[in-house]
């Protein structure tokens, strides 16, 4: 099935993704090369394909494949682990004997492996340019301006745990191992939650607001115990002080923006159609989103409950739309659509093209590791600290 491309996201990532060297910047990759070689470039599906499959199998166990679900069918049909971000951050720990761990998914996650990992391990990222635009949402510095404003406001009994979503840089996983916090993804939040109030009286989530606001409310904080702090502008609200000491949730001001597509009017329009209709979304939708929909979960919960549903039923998904496709496919039995019209995939996942693959892989054959992602040991050291309580709360 085609990806339409109305949407300004996919425009820029048609063949193979452009670049982008702000994005670049901002990366912390060891041995990289940004420019893929022509030869790649220009090489036809079929080639490309016969020279990923003779390099796998030339490396056998020492490679894993890892391939998020948002990842397209040319990709993921190469993965030999797919899953959410919770399960490929298992799936890394898991594989000690693997030297290399191709890691088809995004920047972050691509970190999380290498923390998780062993150190004779290298985790590769076959484009650098694989980011997560929610995740460049928060930045160190502004996590610890954050921190310092809020620790002075509300004292030395503030009780503050910091959270940050796996979507996020490592060196903000490491300020929540520093600072008694930990990590989740969306499969694991409301346990995270859990863990955090009982070892603290409010918790600083970052980067995602709307995982923060749904999960919160799936705990029982009302709306009017939440604030908002943008790190532009975090004091302009005339109450801001009020909000910060009443709160018992603090929420990041970041989004997805391909979870920011899906609406309450697209819920309504799909339940009007089809009154049977099921509504399954992600997390990271807006809360009235969450609110309208019967279910929401991870992506391997979202598979999971089409799975184990009965041939015929209708599903109305807002997530993703290499995932939608690709379950649709897999499940002729039911009917499965996005509900978002102007189907639109994740611009940064889909920047891994099979040419990147067959680059890198042939570059290790050669006994060259590009594009390798790699956290210094001290950030590792406390990214591995937070990483492991959400592993040992889920
Ligand atoms: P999952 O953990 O559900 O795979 O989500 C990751 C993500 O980036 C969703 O946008
Ligand atoms: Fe990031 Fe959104 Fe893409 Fe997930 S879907 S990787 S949150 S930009």
């Amino acid at each position: 099935m085609a990806i339409q491309t109305a949407c300004a996201e996919s425009q820029e990532t048609r063949i193979l993704p452009l670049l982008n060297p702000q994005t670049r910047a901002r990366h912390d990759l060891s041995k990289r090369v940004d420019t893929i070689p022509t030869f790649y470039a220009e090489m036809s599906g079929e080639e490309l394909d016969r020279r990923i499959d003779a390099a796998r199998q030339e490396l056998g166990t020492r490679l894993v494949v890892m391939g998020h679900h948002y990842q397209r069918d040319e990709i993921i049909k190469y993965a030999d682990y797919r899953g959410d971000s919770f399960k490929l951050a298992q799936m890394a720990a898991k594989h000690p004997e693997a030297d290399y761990i191709l890691f088809c998914g995004v920047h972050f996650m691509a970190e999380s492996a290498d923390i998780l990992s062993g150190p004779h391990q290298q985790v590769i990222l076959p484009n650098p340019a694989a980011g997560c635009s929610m995740a460049d949402m928060a930045n160190i510095a502004e996590v610890e301006e954050c921190w310092q404003m809020l620790t002075e406001q509300l004292g030395d009994d503030a009780g503050i745990i910091p959270v940050t979503y796996m979507n996020s840089a490592a060196n903000l996983k490491a300020f929540c191992g520093r600072n008694g916090g930990i990590v989740c993804t969306s499969s694991n939040a409301p346990a995270v939650m859990r863990w955090a109030f009982s070892r603290g009286k409010r918790v600083l989530f970052f980067p995602d607001e709307h995982l923060g606001r749904n999960t919160a409310l799936k705990y029982g904080i009302p709306e009017h115990q939440m604030t908002v702090w943008n790190p532009k502008d975090p004091m302009s609200s005339v109450d801001a002080e009020e909000e910060i000491e009443r709160a018992r949730i603090i929420l990041w001001k970041g989004y997805c923006s391909t979870h920011m597509r899906f609406s309450v009017q697209q819920i309504e329009k799909a339940r009007a159609e089809y009154p049977d209709i099921k509504i399954l979304v992600h997390p990271e939708c807006r809360r009235e989103v969450v609110e309208a929909a019967d279910l929401y979960g991870s992506t391997e919960y979202i598979i999971q409950q089409i799975e184990k549903a009965p041939a015929g039923t209708v599903w109305g998904v807002g997530t993703e739309i290499n995932l939608v496709h690709r379950i649709a496919k897999e499940h002729p039995e039911q009917h499965i659509f996005c509900l978002d019209p102007i189907v639109c995939p994740c611009s940064t996942m889909y920047r891994i093209h099979p040419a990147y693959l067959a680059w890198v892989l042939e570059a290790l054959l050669q006994g060259e590791v590009i594009n390798q992602v790699s956290v210094d040991e001290q950030t590792a050291h406390w990214a591995r600290v937070a990483l492991e309580r959400m592993l040992a709360t889920a």
